[in-house]
């Protein structure tokens, strides 16, 4: 996460490739011709999407987002006490903002804070409204794609002699980490203390196994608004890299992997087809000559857009400790769907 300093943001000018979606074209590719085919998650977040998702968290069969919010609204003040004064706050897919302002809110005279998303558009709505709140902190938004290597910028001002260096707190609500698989989030979970530093805090939220009968329609809700967010995910690939996907020959489902400890969320073929990702544009912007791959899909396959891991709170605490983090309190609401998780980095593991 700190080596390189590319940030892939979203490319939403709207007219199609740029040359730096080599990399996208290259990870498209290699999900796509996977068995079966995947698409990654981040494609849910254009614009459009990330108003989609905001929909989905107010949707009466989407537990999470009320769930963590009722536990921030609960125990904050004791998070904050913990957390302490002065720290620096990152938070990784800060979307709407709504947690973060309940945050910054209790915390001790925060000395940054640095949102980082891809949706650009709505980070910067979200930015300027947090300054016109919190006039005197400093707000770094950073549009990124947090899943690639990207540099945090660097820290402010040096304490004054004598006080102790700042912390730097990861604030990663609403079970992003669900996404990531159980090996990547790892890695990704010890790249982050690696680049916090020593004294890295992280306050993260966690969605926790339960029935079937609650998890499947959280993902698949009776208005529609999760398979409309599943096909636009096609939407905005077609935009950035002039795939020729046809939404509404897709339908939406999201089973429960038992097995895998997962929700997936699936966009099936509801008829034979083949799609084309077009190869790299050339000097005068036009798609080479070859497509880069071709898709066929029969009727009844399916591209998997997501994985959603939910936890227990047992598997989560090992989990983070293999990466580097020792587990230090934990907050749940009365019938334990959701966990928010104070941690520290264990900077002198590696
Ligand atoms: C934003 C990854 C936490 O997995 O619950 C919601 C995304 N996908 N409905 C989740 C999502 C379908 C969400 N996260």
């Amino acid at each position: 996460m700190s080596s390189h300093s590319s940030t892939s943001a979203s490319r939403d000018s709207g007219e199609g490739a740029h040359a730096g979606d080599e990399a996208l074209r290259e990870e498209i590719a290699r999900g796509l011709s996977a068995s079966p085919p995947s698409l990654p998650p981040k494609l849910f977040y254009d614009d459009a999407g990330a108003l989609l998702f905001e929909e989905i968290t107010r949707l009466p069969e989407y537990y999470p987002t009320r769930t963590e919010i009722r536990i921030l609204e609960t125990h904050l003040p004791q998070m904050a006490r913990r957390i302490g004064p002065g720290v620096r706050v990152v938070e990784f897919g800060s979307g709407s903002g709504e947690k973060t302002e309940r945050l910054l809110r209790v915390l001790d005279e925060p000395a940054a804070y640095i949102p980082v998303d891809i949706a650009e558009k709505q980070l910067r709505r979200v930015a300027s409204s947090l300054d016109r709140e919190f006039p005197e902190l400093r707000i770094a938004p950073l549009a990124a794609d947090y899943t690639r290597p990207f540099r945090l910028p660097p820290t402010d001002d040096p304490p004054e002699s004598g006080t102790p260096p700042r912390r730097s707190l990861l604030f990663f609500p609403g079970s992003t980490i669900g996404n990531f698989e159980p090996d990547a989030a790892r890695e990704f979970l010890r790249g982050a203390g690696e680049s916090l530093g020593p004294g890295a805090i992280l306050l993260i939220g966690i969605d926790l196994v339960k029935p079937r009968e609650v998890l499947e329609p959280a993902y698949d809700d009776a208005r529609g608004v999760t398979a409309a967010f599943n096909r636009n995910a096609l939407v905005h690939l077609n935009r950035l890299l002039g795939t020729d996907f046809r939404p509404e020959a897709f339908r939406h489902r999201a089973p429960w992997n038992d097995d895998a400890s997962r929700i997936e969320m699936h966009l099936v073929a509801t008829e034979a087809q083949v799609v084309t990702l077009p190869g790299p544009p050339d000097e005068t912007g036009h798609a080479g000559a070859r497509p880069r791959l071709r898709l066929a899909l029969e009727e009844g396959d399916h591209i998997v857009t997501e994985h959603s891991y939910k936890y227990t709170l047992e598997a989560f605490r090992e989990l983070t400790a293999s990466a580097g983090w020792i587990t230090r309190e934990t907050w749940t609401d009365p019938s334990e769907w959701f966990a928010v998780r104070f941690l520290e980095w264990n900077g002198s593991r590696h």
